[in-house]
């Protein structure tokens, strides 16, 4: 008890939720890589490109121009401006600035979203596997975490909505769900996000819609946004970043829509937050929004050519049962023999100077799987096989 602790016991003070929470895996394995030369990370969700010039430039002027200074909790006029027309462009959905927050970060509008929604007691539903900072930001705010495993065979990776909404009770206040999905690649259809929807509304669930990847999908323009059939006072938050599709993950810039006349809640979250993101960043991110398609089909090319690398050699790797992948830029396999995917993506990380994820950081559904991204280049990756090849073929477990 507080009371009785020690004078100068500071973890006396922390409250025992924050101590309680796991640490991600990924970043375990991580944090052994940095002492590894030459070692080819794939770790991370992250392209190995940086920021195209063009949105460099704009936030440099801005910084340059003065534009340092504290702005709108929601983001300057001209970033939710661009926001509305990169909405207009993408989906052809008419939503006004009202309903737009610039976030300093994806995670920063889940983060809001926990915040607004969750209460001691709550519990969310999360589809799985799903990066694991999603259940932790929910689980900081009191929520129990209830996952679900989608199903998974030769054809991909398959959602039981069924199950989904077996999983909800009076307290459950929001379905999470990524499209595409980390670590999957999982693309929700049309139907089911219409099933999913009608589910909320009889509800009264809320849908945390994670569509960070939106634009990094292969035989399609852009993913099913749950934004193309949801009405205004629609229970659905969407979460959006500009970390994947213009190769921004360190300007730590996102953005949220959520139901109209929650405005005052998100200002009011965000002023006590962070009172607003970087304003000279936020230059930047409008001449992504404004410029960046050219770049981003650029880059969905070089994911693309990434993808085919490695779907063919982990498709012709004996032991490796790879699990066909549709949009984000991940790969996920099992590998025979291999139950403890933490111990062997650590030993891949010295042994074979490659880096990995292990699947038990994406919670139910990914036990026994290894995830990596292939958002690098052709002969990294390359590389990486050759490495992974000769790992997998001396490795034994234990
Ligand atoms: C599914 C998913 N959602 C949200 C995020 C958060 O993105 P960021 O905080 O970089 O904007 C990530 C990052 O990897 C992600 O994979």
């Amino acid at each position: 008890m507080r009371g009785s602790q020690a004078r100068g016991d500071v973890m006396g003070l922390i409250r025992p939720g924050i101590e309680e929470l796991a640490d991600s895996p990924i970043i375990d394995v991580w944090r052994m890589g940095f002492q590894v030369e030459g070692v080819i990370g794939m770790w991370a969700g992250e392209p190995d490109v940086p920021t195209p010039a063009f949105i460099c430039d704009a936030a440099a002027k801005a910084m340059a121009d003065g534009h340092t200074f504290y702005c709108h909790n929601r983001g300057i006029e001209p970033v939710r401006a661009a926001l509305v027309s990169y909405h207009q462009r993408v989906y052809g959905l008419e939503i006004p600035e009202s309903r737009f927050a610039l976030t300093s970060s994806g995670m920063n509008a889940v983060m809001l979203v926990a915040q607004a929604l969750i209460e001691q007691g709550d519990n969310i539903v999360a589809v799985t596997p799903s990066w694991p900072n999603i259940c932790r930001a929910m689980q900081m705010n009191g929520a129990d975490i209830r996952e679900v495993a989608m199903g998974r065979g030769d054809a991909g990776w398959s959602l039981d909505l069924d199950a989904v909404f077996a999983a909800c009770d009076a307290r459950t206040k929001l379905i999470y769900l990524a499209s595409p999905g980390n670590p999957t690649g999982f693309m929700l259809e049309r139907e089911e996000g219409e099933r999913l929807l009608e589910f909320a509304r009889a509800r009264n669930i809320a849908i945390l819609s994670d569509e960070v990847y939106h634009r990094i999908v292969y035989d399609r323009p852009y993913a099913f946004s749950m934004l193309e059939i949801a009405r205004p006072d629609d229970p659905v938050f969407i979460i959006g970043s500009f970390s994947k599709s213009w190769a921004m993950t360190g300007w730590r810039l996102g953005w949220l829509v959520y139901p109209e006349g929650l405005a005052p809640t998100f200002e009011k979250l965000i002023q006590f937050n962070t009172s607003g993101a970087p304003q000279f960043l936020q230059y930047g991110a409008i001449a992504a929004l404004n410029d960046g398609d050219a770049f981003t089909a650029e880059f969905v090319a070089r994911c693309a050519a990434g993808r085919a690398i490695v779907n063919e050699r982990l498709g012709r790797m004996a032991r490796i049962r790879n699990i066909p992948n549709n949009g984000s830029f991940y790969a996920m396999f099992s590998v025979d023999g291999v139950s403890d995917t933490l111990n062997f993506c650590k030993r891949a990380v010295v042994e074979a100077r490659i880096g990995m994820a292990p699947g038990e950081a994406f919670g139910k559904g990914a036990e026994g799987l290894v995830r990596l991204c292939y958002a690098k280049s052709a002969e990294n990756l390359t590389e990486a096989m050759d490495r992974l090849e000769h790992f997998v073929a001396g490795y034994a477990e234990g």
